[in-house]
């Protein structure tokens, strides 16, 4: 199972030591979300945060563009190894996957739970990874909307060989209590943030960053023992 914590549930004035905490605890990729007002009524990271905290960790950066043109700002986080755009803002998807190729970045789309797969499925074979969202794009903190779970069966029913290696995430929503349920029903990638990084409306401490941190580890082990 790769775990990919998000950022924008961190505390943005210790971002620089959180995501190497993150990476010290055993991190397979750092989430960042990116937010333009537009998509999504919110702002979020830009390209110099991107740019600083590669400077910090040596973790894949996976970006993810909640914005209104992907395509737009993709050059911007050239430096980045993963770049994710919502298939509902991505007019031109092949495009966009052929430009993050030729920016030597791997590529993902992002499918909101209320949205079908269709139109992912001529790229399915291209993929880096694909992004079940369950919440809708713009916060952290939401609640986990478990249409993701069917969705999931549907996308490995998709024909076509897969990219060895293929990302299956799951974002929005996710803790202790779900977790084991997103590894059964097949995702093999989980994106956390509140989950991991707040205390309702405050910051964890890294006392329970790292407790929170082993308990995940736990039961997606626990899980892998019953497969
Ligand atoms: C939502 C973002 C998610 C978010 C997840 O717009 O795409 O990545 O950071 O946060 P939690 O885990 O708090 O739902
Ligand atoms: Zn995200």
């Amino acid at each position: 199972m790769h775990i990919s914590p998000s950022l924008l549930a961190a505390d943005t004035t210790h971002l620089a030591s959180t995501a190497c905490y993150l990476e010290r605890l055993g991190a397979d990729s750092l989430h960042l979300d990116v937010m333009d007002g537009h998509y999504v009524k919110n702002l979020a990271f830009g390209p110099q945060v991107v740019k600083d905290l590669r400077n910090v960790v040596s973790l894949p950066l996976h970006v993810h563009l909640e914005v209104d043109n992907p395509l737009e700002c993709l050059e911007l986080f050239h430096e980045t190894d993963l770049v994710i755009a919502q298939e509902d803002t991505c007019q031109d998807m092949a495009l966009f996957i052929d430009r993050a190729k030729t920016l030597d970045l791997r590529c993902g789309i992002g499918v909101n739970y209320d949205r079908p797969l269709e139109r992912i499925i001529p790229f399915i074979d291209t993929l880096d990874m694909v992004v079940l969202l369950a919440v809708l794009p713009g916060f952290g903190g939401q609640a986990f909307n478990p249409l993701v779970l069917e969705k999931v069966h549907t996308l490995q029913n998709i024909p076509g060989k897969r990219k060895e290696g293929l990302l299956i995430a799951v974002d929005g929503g996710i803790n202790s209590e779900n977790i084991s349920e997103v590894k059964a029903a097949g995702f093999n990638t989980v994106i956390i943030g509140s989950g991991i990084l707040r205390n309702g409306e405050s910051y964890a401490s890294k006392s329970v960053i790292r407790h929170r941190w082993k308990m995940l580890c736990k039961l997606l082990y626990s899980v892998k023992q019953l497969e």
